[in-house]
């Protein structure tokens, strides 16, 4: 786009290039690096731009932009072998840039490819522009006329034939794939060549066309010819015409129409409706006029249908493709043409089957399953609603029969979809109690008795060193209370003893021994007496992962007490980690389980930061 300052703004303005419009709407703040179209509300990051400008994912962006500015992406979880295919796939791109280079060259600058090639091109009614656009090229009527350019270039033999270009039969039988032949180029949707189709100039010639053969860059299923130069005039068009070869593709543009691609003579694929439904959720195709192969044909359209595209058709007069047609009727008149035969799908075929039925009755279930399982496809039930209502007349046939025969066919689908689901559901179950096998000990610990002897050799620490100056004014008793804030004690008698810690420490007062030996309940003043006379025994028994940690207090006092307070919540978080396992055996719902494994990630991201804060504090 072409971008201006008004005045000394800090936005930059410009046309939409999302959609029409004569005035710029579109801005970019470069301080911030976003865009936003006031007209259509089109907004986001450079990232954004590129992937809803280019119709491309977040990584292929990405990819396209470092490319662009020559910035070296690493791709961290690559594997050897991933980096090795990104290598192969790279390498074949640059092949087969060479190749289309070296076409593009042989068409317009040798004599073999101006008198045969050029001429082909211009016979048919193909402009300058339109072969510069496509890239057409000429392959000379030769044995190795690219394998030896290739070679004074030194690519490799094995790479050429990786691309498609070298056909290698035995080590001294190797030739061109493409000999005298036109050259239609193959763009992936970032304009990279991909793979090449090729006519023959001479009649009887088999194969008419000769395409490459798949390789690691060219998967016919996904690649639609065309793509590139139609994606800008898909969007704004918000219609893709869909033809079936290359020069009905090339036609369509000298008609002034670029919104087309080709699905290369084969039926459409899914990956390929996906393609076009990146730029608009409207396809039209347009049918060669031959009655045979029509029928054959619609059956590839329930699946667009399924994808959620709406679709119309346009059927040429028996004889014609889009090709031929445009190039007879000229600009103005075929896209007049187009304009008084673009029917709706489900229409034009429900009309096709009424025409049938009415000649021949006995034919008319099986109109009525064919249009019905169409309708059935779409995905939107408004939409089904006002077809089935539409085809009940074109068909005369009872709206409520139609509507029984959908719902048969609907409730097939959902019942094969919900034993999908089901078997999803089995997996899910079985990796889940793969999940808390793993993450429950398989001894398990006592962690309530834990916990409880942590709590009581925190309310040790506060009876005792409760008074003691940790700084000036900052008594150790609220600095512990402090760091216990978030921990609520389960043992009764802890509870009770720190409340009142807490309660006393509100007003001003730091409890001792004596206070709570004088105002407590019989069972605090029977602790109290024990914590006080008794220093913790640490139990020879107990296996060291439990040990209760007792140095030489007076002199490390704060480490013993953050070591304290550590130890007693890494205990807590242990308890809640096993809890949450536990409501995890029993839960039900995948709302639940993804609550409860989004809860046990907390946990242990806890749980580490303790574990190693701990370990800092234990060995200091
Ligand atoms: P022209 O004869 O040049 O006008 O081509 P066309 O596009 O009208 O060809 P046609 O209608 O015969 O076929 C439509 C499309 O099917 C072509 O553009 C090719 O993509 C494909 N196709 C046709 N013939 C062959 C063939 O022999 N081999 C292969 N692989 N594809 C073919
Ligand atoms: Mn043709």
């Amino acid at each position: 786009v072409t971008l201006r300052r008004k005045g000394s703004g800090r936005y930059l303005w410009a046309c939409c290039p999302f959609h029409d419009e004569k005035t710029p709407s579109f801005s970019i703040t470069p301080e911030r690096g976003i865009y936003k179209c006031f007209g259509c509300g089109k907004s986001g990051d450079t990232i954004n731009f590129i992937m809803e400008h280019d119709g491309l994912n977040y990584l292929e962006a990405i990819r396209h932009l470092a490319q662009k500015y020559g910035i070296e992406i690493i791709e961290e979880q690559q594997s050897d072998e991933q980096a090795e295919k990104q290598n192969e796939k790279d390498s074949l791109f640059i092949v087969l840039s060479f190749a289309n280079e070296f076409f593009k060259e042989k068409l317009k600058q040798s004599d073999e490819g101006r008198s045969v090639g050029l001429s082909y091109f211009k016979e048919r009614g193909f402009n300058e522009k339109l072969i510069d656009k496509f890239e057409l090229g000429y392959s000379l009527n030769e044995w190795s006329a690219l394998h030896k350019e290739a070679e004074s270039k030194a690519y490799s033999e094995e790479l050429l034939e990786k691309a498609g270009l070298l056909v290698v039969k035995s080590e001294d039988k190797k030739y061109d794939r493409f000999r005298g032949r036109v050259i239609f180029p193959i763009h992936n949707i970032s304009g990279k060549v991909v793979g090449f189709g090729a006519r023959t100039l001479k009649k009887d010639d088999k194969p008419k066309y000769l395409n490459s053969p798949e390789s690691e860059v060219y998967h016919k299923s996904k690649i639609l010819y065309g793509i590139y130069q139609a994606k800008h005039a898909i969007r704004k068009e918000d219609n893709c015409y869909l033809v079936e070869g290359y020069t009905d593709v090339i036609s369509l543009h000298q008609s002034d129409i670029d919104n087309v691609v080709s699905s290369s003579g084969t039926s459409l694929t899914e990956d390929q409706v996906k393609l076009i439904s990146r730029f608009s959720k409207n396809i039209t195709v347009l049918f060669d006029g031959d009655a045979a192969g029509l029928k054959a044909s619609l059956r590839g359209i329930d699946m667009i249908l399924e994808a959620g595209m709406n679709v119309r058709t346009v059927v040429f007069p028996e004889g014609e493709d889009p090709d031929s047609y445009s190039q007879k009727l000229g600009t103005t008149a075929f896209k007049q043409f187009l304009a008084d035969n673009t029917v709706d799908f489900i229409k034009f075929k429900a009309g096709l089957y009424a025409d049938e039925a009415s000649k021949d009755p006995i034919k008319k279930a099986a109109s009525i399953k064919e249009i019905v399982g169409s309708i059935a496809k779409i995905p939107d039930p408004v939409q089904r609603a006002v077809y089935l209502k539409e085809s009940s007349s074109l068909l005369d046939i009872e709206e409520t029969i139609l509507l029984a025969e959908m719902n048969k066919l609907l409730f097939k689908e959902k019942r094969q979809q919900s034993d999908i689901a089901k078997r999803q559901q089995e997996e899910r179950g079985a990796s889940i109690e793969a999940f808390i096998e793993q993450n429950t000990e398989k001894e398990p610990i006592n962690n309530d008795k834990l916990i409880s002897l942590q709590e009581r050799e925190s309310v040790r620490i506060l009876i005792n060193y409760g008074f003691n100056d940790i700084e000036e004014e900052f008594k150790l008793c609220n600095y512990l209370l402090q760091e216990l804030e978030d921990v609520s004690f389960i043992t009764p008698i802890y509870k009770e003893i720190v409340d009142i810690f807490k309660e006393q420490l509100a007003e001003g007062r730091v409890v001792d021994s004596q206070y709570l030996i004088a105002n407590g309940s019989p069972e605090i003043k029977k602790e109290v007496a024990d914590l006080v006379t008794e220093r913790w025994e640490v139990s020879p028994n107990w296996n060291d992962k439990f040990q209760i940690f007792v140095p030489e207090e007076d002199d490390v006092l704060e480490s013993v007490v953050l070591s304290n307070v550590l130890r007693l919540k890494f205990r807590v978080i242990q308890k809640l980690i096993a809890d949450n396992m536990a409501k995890l055996k029993v839960a039900t719902s995948e709302e639940e389980q993804d609550q409860l494994f989004k809860i046990h990630a907390e946990l242990k991201k806890s749980e580490m930061e303790i574990a190693k804060a701990l370990g800092i504090v234990v060995t200091r």
